[in-house]
């Protein structure tokens, strides 16, 4: 398991005074990172609740797996740096660092990625839920759905105390969810489903669901088309506390079985704030069309009063560079070339980048490409619709999304996760008969 540092209780204090009265605080220090202030007893000792909205302040949980310092634009699984992995590892190993925390041995890869290959296969009647669906659905609300669908169909593994029938699950949503994912794209494009091949790597085998054609050729993946599509799994494996991953964790926090659970997790990410972005950004691009128009739409963006806002753009965390921004940049380029595409929403993309570099608004407010601006140009360029890049992202957040959860269940602090709230509205009122109203 992965090397755990005990938190430290400091000497330090927080004192929080309330008119007369004064209350004193815990601090906890982390390996890396803000410490905490342990607030568990606020409302006991003091009547009072924090006020957070969005969480900007707030430490949710302990955690081991992913850290983010925003300020540096550093991103570390389970330690290693995220530029590393993505040079040097591939999706599999990373998922296997994310779930156990260590890199495997050359025996522990091969024996994990058997045991995930072996899983990619989904129940065949899973795939009648895909007609009930109309052929524009939107993929992501497929997802949705046959996602959660998947509690149906494994009762033996959803006892989330046996770490075994954990183990298993987890297995089986890394394993199944890029069969779901090409199952999607093929009902939207009216093609027949194509069955998991055994003889690929992760990458490869999404890629020949996708976009291979059963029986009638034995279309050959492009290598470099596969390493790309593993890099932008690897990039959106996990991401700390996000709104998606905190959605899997309050969902397994009632005890929800783990394929609720992504489901809930796949919901959130449907937003445009979140993994939508990279389905909105391409849209954006579009809509922008080409270079001259940029100005019009930086000025949208800055507008107070315009809801409008650069998708690709901007950060909670991230107030610098998105490590994956770089690392994506440099793979769109990459594909461009291989694939001799000459994209002018690349050249719009690049000039939209440049301007929101040197614009004051933009630096002021520490605005910077995130992971979905280059993404969707990746995406768009090896064949994916923009209603699928969404879809992607899900499907390489789910090992995330699945560590995560399972570091929940078995986190001895853990409790149901239920919020207070300011309460502003109506104080009590008594009832008014509808002729008196
Ligand atoms: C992801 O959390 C994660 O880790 C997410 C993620 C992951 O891997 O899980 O990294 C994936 O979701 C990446 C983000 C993708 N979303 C987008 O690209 C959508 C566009 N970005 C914005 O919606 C926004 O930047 C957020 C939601 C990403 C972050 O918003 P914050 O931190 O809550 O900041 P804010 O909304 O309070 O904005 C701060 C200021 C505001 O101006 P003021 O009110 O201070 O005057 O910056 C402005 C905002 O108006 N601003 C933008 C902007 N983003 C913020 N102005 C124009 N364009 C933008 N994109």
């Amino acid at each position: 398991m992965t090397e755990k540092f005990e938190k430290t209780i400091s000497d330090k204090k927080a004192t929080l005074t309330i008119g007369e009265k004064s209350y004193e605080f815990s601090i906890f220090g982390g390996s890396v990172g803000p410490d905490v202030i342990d607030i568990r007893s606020l409302y006991a000792q003091t009547d009072h609740f924090t006020y957070d909205p969005g969480f900007t302040s707030t430490a949710s949980c302990e955690s081991t797996i992913t850290y983010i310092d925003g300020d540096k634009g550093e991103l570390l699984y389970r330690g290693y740096p995220i530029n590393q992995l993505a040079e040097n590892s591939d999706f599999m190993e990373v998922s296997y660092l994310l779930l156990n925390g260590e890199l495997p041995s050359q025996e522990e890869k091969d024996k994990f990625v058997n045991d995930i290959t072996y899983h990619t296969m989904v129940h065949d009647q899973l795939n009648r839920f895909f007609s009930g669906f109309r052929r524009d659905a939107h993929p992501m609300a497929i997802m949705c759905g046959v996602v959660g669908a998947m509690s149906a169909f494994y009762h033996d593994n959803q006892d989330i105390s046996d770490p075994e029938q954990r183990k298993i699950a987890s297995y089986r949503l890394i394993a199944k969810i890029p069969t779901i994912a090409a199952m999607a794209y093929k009902y939207s494009v009216g093609q027949p489903f194509v069955y998991p091949r055994n003889d690929l790597n992760y990458a490869e085998n999404f890629l020949h669901m996708t976009f291979g054609v059963p029986q009638c050729e034995d279309k050959k993946v492009n290598p470099i088309l596969a390493d790309a599509m593993d890099k932008i799994f690897i990039l959106h494996a996990d991401h700390e506390q996000n709104a998606s991953t905190s959605t899997v964790r309050l969902a397994g926090s009632s005890g929800a079985n783990p394929f609720a659970c992504i489901a809930a997790g796949i919901a959130s990410l449907w937003g445009p704030a979140h993994g939508g972005a990279n389905e909105a950004c391409l849209n954006m691009l579009e809509e922008i069309g080409t270079v001259d128009r940029i100005p019009e739409f930086v000025a949208k963006a800055k507008d107070k009063n315009d809801p409008f806002r650069l998708m690709g753009f901007g950060h909670r965390v991230y107030k610098n560079f998105d490590p994956r921004a770089t690392v994506l940049q440099e793979s769109a380029h990459k594909v461009l070339k291989e694939l001799n595409i000459d994209d002018p929403l690349l050249d719009v993309a690049m000039e939209l980048e440049r301007i929101a570099r040197e614009d004051p608004y933009f630096i002021e407010k520490k605005l910077y490409p995130n992971v979905d601006f280059y993404s969707g140009i990746i995406l768009k360029a090896m064949g994916f619709p923009t209603s699928m890049f969404t879809v992607l992202f899900a499907l390489a957040r789910t090992v995330g999304w699945i560590s995560q959860w399972s570091e929940m269940i078995v986190d001895p602090t853990q409790k149901i996760g239920r919020p207070r709230q300011l309460f502003t509205g109506s104080t009590e009122r008594k009832y008014k008969d509808i002729n008196n109203r």
